[in-house]
């Protein structure tokens, strides 16, 4: 199998696990874990961002059962990891969720499941307490753990946008078709970009491709969860991009406003 193919492979079967083992993690996977970590935070620069690993979970769910999560429906898991952004720029939280992802790929190889929760509604200082920091906001929150069920599930098409529906040319009202993006060499790309998570699956980023630049937008921007999202995709494209050598890195500035499509980062082909 060609290294395209094990990509797709491995973006295609990535899926939220959401039933966890009632088991600790181990040791030895803790200690990769930290080591991940630490390597990530260099990357992402220290003064902007900080990762926390709570093994306490049950303390986690008591604390935030009825508050984080969908409609305040907790996921019970033996630990968590939070994202803990040092500064209100939203550029942090984009690079945070990009890292985020990054992590996640190096857990999948630990066999470790894991599903992003959304605390947006859960109070300040119930996060301080669960958490255990000082500076800053946690805006997400990763259950981590071993999946009950280990045999691996591929998406399905049909809970995804059509590529028209979410990428176009040179022109936010101008729809990309297929044969578009064959000819740029980017179909088989933003057909398995679909498969990234996001919040409520609302699947809200758009790309604008101009010349030779993949601008990313956010449609309906509603707030920090959004920015989660954007870093979420940017790195299912960067990795599906390794193979036709797109190299650039994000260029990341995002414009905040009420526009019907919010500005988030672009990159080069
Ligand atoms: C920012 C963000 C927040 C999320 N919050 C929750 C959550 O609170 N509860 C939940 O069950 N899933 C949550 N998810 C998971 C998404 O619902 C899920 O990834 C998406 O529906 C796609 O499903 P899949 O991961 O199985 O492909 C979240 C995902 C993202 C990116």
């Amino acid at each position: 199998m060609g290294e395209y193919m094990l990509t797709t492979q491995f973006l295609k079967s990535r899926t939220s696990t959401r039933d966890f083992k009632d088991v600790d993690l181990k040791k030895a996977d803790l200690e990769k874990l930290e080591n991940i970590i630490d390597s990530e935070i260099i990357k992402l620069g220290k003064d902007d961002l900080a990762f926390i690993v709570q093994t306490d979970g049950e303390a986690v769910y008591k604390a935030l059962d009825g508050k984080a999560g969908y409609k305040g429906i907790m996921i019970k898991a033996p630990a968590y990891l939070a994202l803990n952004t040092l500064n209100d720029d939203p550029a942090s939280l984009v690079k945070g969720a990009y890292g985020v992802e990054e992590i996640i790929t190096e857990l999948d190889k630990m066999g470790i499941g894991n599903c992003w929760i959304t605390v947006g509604d859960v109070g300040e200082d119930i996060k301080e307490s669960v958490f255990n920091y000082e500076k800053g906001e946690v805006n997400l929150l990763l259950a981590i753990g071993y999946p009950v069920d280990t045999t691996v599930r591929e998406h399905q098409f049909d809970d995804r946008k059509g590529i028209g529906e979410f990428v176009f040319i040179d022109d936010l009202g101008n729809k990309a078709t297929n044969e578009d993006l064959e000819q740029r060499g980017l179909d088989e790309i933003f057909a398995y970009a679909r498969f990234a998570p996001s919040a409520y699956n609302a699947q809200p980023w758009r790309f604008l491709l101009v010349d030779d630049l993949i601008k990313l937008y956010i449609e309906d921007y509603k707030g920090n969860a959004n920015l989660l999202d954007a870093g979420i995709i940017m790195y299912y494209i960067d990795k599906l991009g390794e193979s036709i050598s797109m190299g650039s890195n994000w260029e990341i500035k995002p414009e905040l406003n009420d526009d019907k499509y919010v500005y988030i980062a672009s990159k080069q082909l």
